[in-house]
């Protein structure tokens, strides 16, 4: 970790299944989240929680995100949920193009890009996310795969809304597999996200952009994937569901 303040970011994906268990994961955060002051941490709830989590984060610095949104502002599209719904509950960050996205709804590198500066233009914050299989990876082709949805998904987003901007690198092989990355791969691979930034935008962006590393992030993993100096924050699915886990990992060491 260098200068970059870090980062971490539960996200709840299709859980919890009730609202009272949602106010209670969301009550543990609130207070975990005072000893936590060298960090930024925000849970990215479903859409129905959004609203009440926020009020009961209230006081606390947890801040709060959307997983998806879909790319028109309003109308005839019975089931989506628009940016400017979104930013209007006062949701501060929008995930783009999680893997479960990708796999399970279709979105492709040019949606992911259209959602992230639908996203960008509103002036909120996009977490966007890339990762490779695990054929990818055992082909040794995890770099060149997040290259090209790092380039495609930030096509005509420009430096100065860089700022607004966090990269996830979610290999899928490690998502909810229990298999994390090693520090070292994902160093690796992190290493070579902000070379590729910094060839994009320069050096000086490329080196203020968090990236969070996800894929079965642990109380137990959490402290070594921390101290690599490119891993900026983490994004924690499973443990995140778990009050003490998430705890402690935005307690990292
Ligand atoms: O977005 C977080 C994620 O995909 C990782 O999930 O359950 O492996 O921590 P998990």
């Amino acid at each position: 970790m260098s200068g970059r303040r870090p980062f971490i970011a539960g996200n709840w994906k299709e859980n919890p299944d009730t609202l009272e268990a949602a106010i209670d994961l969301a009550k543990v955060v609130s207070t975990a989240s005072s000893s936590a002051s060298n960090v930024d941490v925000a849970v990215v709830v479903p859409f129905p929680f959004l609203v009440p989590v926020k009020e009961t984060l209230k006081g606390s610095n947890v801040l709060i995100g959307a997983q998806d949104l879909y790319t028109e502002d309003k109308g005839a599209y019975t089931g989506a949920t628009s940016l400017p719904m979104i930013k209007s509950v006062g949701a501060q960050w929008v995930l783009c193009g999680h893997s479960e996205r990708r796999a399970l709804f279709g979105d492709t590198d040019e949606t992911v890009n259209a959602k992230l500066k639908k996203v960008l233009a509103a002036g909120l914050k996009a977490i966007l996310c890339i990762g490779e299989t695990k054929d990818e990876y055992e082909l040794g082709v995890n770099k060149l795969i997040c290259g090209l949805q790092l380039a495609k998904g930030l096509k005509g987003v420009t430096k100065e809304q860089m700022e607004n901007v966090a990269i996830a690198y979610e290999p899928v092989w490690a998502i909810g597999t229990g298999l994390t990355a090693t520090p070292e791969i994902a160093q690796d691979v992190h290493s070579n996200i902000r070379a590729i930034l910094g060839e994009a935008y320069g050096q000086a962006v490329a080196d203020k952009v968090v990236i969070q590393y996800g894929g079965s992030v642990t109380p137990e993993t959490v402290d070594e994937l921390m101290a690599m100096p490119d891993i900026d924050g983490a994004l924690v699915g499973g443990a995140s569901l778990v009050g003490e886990k998430f705890a402690r990992i935005i307690n990292f060491k």
